[in-house]
């Protein structure tokens, strides 16, 4: 596949710098034994497609050797290291790099003289080295068995067709010559794991299975888990993937310990982030190591603080002011929306008590140091035992942090013993790992534009890419439970619709996989553009909720848009609600049942993802019923990419009104007009709320569940926004969990305040 032989016929020529200035002898492909690259010389060989090339470079006055991306790809100041030998190792000004005539790849360092890496290939009768056209660094034994490989080996990053088998790793590069804390390692049970040190586990990908066997990364733009059959049976899809435009990618553990997805954009020659694995920063274990509280500015990026101590410089350290032996007692200061942890040692003790007793947990404890409260109904208190701390701090955050301090007027911070710690680990911002989003913004909308022009000019590819598609259809892959994103072509779509035949809503269309497993396909506009539609799916297809319907996948072809979702055997609840015989199955409990998963979906949505998602377009068109009637959200997060005339955009406020006018088509099986809505709101002020209940479903109706979901909806139909409740507010009534009062009339009937205030008489409030 990668044309080997073909390789093996270049030989070796002069190759100049895209400067133009200097020329440096190469070698192109084949790396017979004997080559030599060395500092001194700054000359390197190159992939035969000139994308790669592996040479010395300079890192903080020492040398290292690795493969980059060439400069005739990629201009020097944006090229990334993709593979360095021995990751983190530098050597002096006169060391060199040798495939030597024993056919072992070894990197001599001229500061201490000796070898300070090696490939452990001597008596593997290797005959050459290539450095492929995809990056990776091969010694081959005859003319294709592969001895030793870079991709095998390494470092922070990952390039497209590079798999990481079990056991491998990544390790973020290191910062002021520490190495780095922060790993990516796949384990024996197929999952991917971003540790810090050996002991955090702090981001985990999908569940345990030993049916995995490694990682990749595909050119694409998709992470998978694969398994023994090379199937994928995770994946991850970065904002962009498929993008033809993008012509690199790849994946990288960088030093801050997110793992982020960058693509290289011609058009605008940077690199951008288009996933990440830690949505929010600030979640990263020990992001700020040393260095403080992790906490977000007023543009949005992460930076480091310090509450504890006035921060006189920049880089000093954040200690608890607390030094575990202070000799005239000591007081608790409190943090709100702070939580701090321990790292050395990341060990916490854990107990379940209020905030007062935590406070006194640790007051009366010498070694305490400082405490979290988990103020989100855990009640947990974390006793912190050293004075090396971590943590973030948002707004967000309920958890309050109290920490220890000395009431000696005369203490001070200790000097730190001469160890790793005395160089913090995270000193500065580094500006490359801060998501900058109006960049991205400004980024985006250029892309586009030249995307659009370039898409103009590539209907053919596309055309061939659908040819190939259908032939190597994806869905033939698709086993009966495999959790597998798939991406259909148009002509499978019309395949497993039966040429759209069985509409079951509005651009809604039946269609069975393979597997005969039943999905649902979403028409969507074929003129929204490909690069939002497809940024939308992936940011569908990262929420995941048991009230959302999941999408199973997409088809993104020119002049074709659709959606391709789980299937919910019972139809929309508009469809219930209007047949009779559904509508009897609907019983109060059901129905309640329903309110309350609605409302847990759409919380989750604008509180429960790393950002705020609205759902710009619920109705009980948008909410299907499952096999027991459990009801689920679907065509979430689409405000971006549809506009429909009820899609005034995405606000939490429109999606509170939208619910408050769902609750009153539940309850009373209407469609919610205006005039329903203000009847059924009349009804319930004249104390007549049980008139407003659908009278033809089974069983009776709780009146106090009645009482409060009445008074919770017209409290969402508020036309002063700022009035409606929350959708978190709104779950926690719903569950009876917190008390409603009676709401005052409700204006969002659309119609000026004045006239409502007639039409609909007396106010309710006593
Ligand atoms: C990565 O794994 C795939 C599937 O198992 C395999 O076909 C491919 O050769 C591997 N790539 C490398 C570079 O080893």
């Amino acid at each position: 596949m990668l044309g080997t032989d073909r390789l093996f016929f270049h030989i070796p020529f002069l190759l100049c710098t895209s400067l133009g200035f200097f020329c440096f002898p190469v070698v192109i492909s084949q790396i017979p034994l004997g080559s030599r690259l060395s500092v001194e010389e700054n000359n390197y060989w190159v992939s035969s497609n000139g994308d790669f090339a592996i040479g010395f470079f300079n890192r903080s006055n020492q040398y290292s050797v690795g493969v980059r991306f060439s400069s005739r790809s990629i201009p020097v100041s944006k090229q990334k290291f993709v593979w360095v030998a021995g990751a983190d190792l530098t050597v002096g000004d006169k060391s060199h790099f040798q495939l030597t005539k024993s056919g072992e790849l070894v990197l001599f360092d001229s500061s201490r003289g000796v070898i300070a890496w090696d490939s452990n290939t001597t008596n593997s009768s290797v005959a050459s080295a290539i450095l492929r056209d995809d990056g990776n660094l091969v010694l081959l034994k005859g003319n294709k068995d592969i001895v030793w490989q870079s991709f095998d080996n390494p470092s922070d990053t990952l390039l497209p067709g590079q798999n990481l088998s079990a056991s491998r790793m990544l390790r973020a590069a290191s910062r002021n010559s520490v190495s780095s804390y922060y790993s990516l390692y796949m384990d024996a049970l197929g999952q991917l794991q971003l540790k810090w040190e050996t002991s955090v586990i702090y981001w985990t990908s999908g569940n345990p299975s030993e049916s995995r066997v490694q990682a990749t990364l595909r050119s694409d733009g998709t992470i998978h888990l694969l398994d023994q059959n090379s199937r994928s049976v995770w994946s991850v899809l970065g904002g962009d993937h498929h993008d033809p435009d993008v012509k690199f990618r790849i994946l990288r553990l960088d030093v801050d310990g997110n793992l982020r997805l960058y693509s290289w954009v011609q058009s605008s020659t940077s690199w951008i982030s288009v996933w990440q694995a830690i949505s929010n920063q600030c979640n990263v274990f020990a992001t700020c190591g040393l260095c403080g509280i992790c906490v977000f500015n007023v543009s949005g990026s992460p930076v480091c603080k310090c509450p504890f101590t006035p921060m006189s410089e920049p880089n000093s350290k954040c200690l608890v002011p607390y030094r575990q032996d202070c000799k005239s007692g000591s007081s608790m200061d409190m943090y709100e929306h702070t939580f701090v942890y321990g790292i050395y040692p990341p060990n916490e003790t854990i107990v379940r008590s209020s905030l007062e007793r935590c406070k006194r947990l640790c007051q009366e404890d010498p070694l305490c140091t400082a405490a979290t409260f988990t103020n989100d109904g855990t009640a947990e208190c974390r006793i912190t035992k050293t004075q090396y701390i971590s943590g973030q701090s948002d707004p967000s955050l309920g958890s309050i942090s109290l920490v220890k301090r000395c009431s000696d007027p005369i203490a001070v911070l200790p000097v730190l013993p001469k160890s790793p710690l005395s160089s913090p680990p995270y000193t500065a911002q580094e500006g490359s790992h801060n998501l900058c989003v109006p960049c991205l913004v400004a980024v985006a909308v250029g892309t586009f534009i030249t995307f659009f022009v370039i898409q103009l000019g590539i209907g053919l590819y596309f055309y061939r890419k659908r040819i190939t598609l259908r032939k190597n259809a994806a869905l033939t892959h698709v086993g009966p439970n495999a959790d597998v994103f798939i991406m259909l072509s148009f002509a499978e779509l019309e395949s497993i619709t039966e040429n759209f035949r069985h509409q079951i809503g509005p651009n809604m269309y039946k269609g069975m996989l393979p597997n005969n497993r039943p999905v649902a396909v979403k028409a969507l506009n074929a003129t929204i553009e490909e690069r939002k539609f497809r940024r939308a799916v992936s940011e569908v297809r990262s929420v995941s909720h048991k009230n959302l319907v999941k999408l199973e996948g997409y088809c993104c072809e020119s002049g074709h848009r659709y959606l391709v979702y789980e299937f919910a055997r019972n139809g929309s609840l508009r469809k219930c609600l209007d047949d009779a015989k559904m509508c009897k199955r609907l019983t109060w409990r059901k129905r309640m049942d329903a309110c309350l998963a609605v409302a847990r979906a759409i919380s989750y949505l604008h509180a429960g993802c790393r950002e705020f998602v609205s759902h710009g377009n619920l109705k009980c068109e948008n909410v299907v019923l499952d096999d027991d009637l459990e009801a689920k959200v679907s065509e979430f997060g689409l405000g971006g990419v549809i506009s429909e005339p009820s899609n005034s955009g995405g606000s939490a406020g429109k999606d509170v009104q939208d619910f408050g006018k769902m609750v009153v088509a539940l309850v009373s099986g209407r469609h919610t007009t205006n005039d329903a809505l203000k009847w059924a709101y009349q009804k319930w002020a004249g104390a007549q709320a049980a008139e407003v209940v659908d009278k033809r479903f089974q069983g009776g109706v709780d009146l106090d569940e009645l009482e409060r979901a009445m008074r919770i909806a017209f409290w969402c139909l508020q036309f002063d926004e700022r009035m409606r409740p929350s959708m978190g507010e709104v779950v926690k009534v719903l569950e009876g969990a917190l008390a409603v009062d009676p709401s005052p009339p409700p204006f969002a009937l659309e119609t000026p305040p004045g006239e409502e205030e007639e039409s609909l008489g007396s106010d309710p409030e006593p």
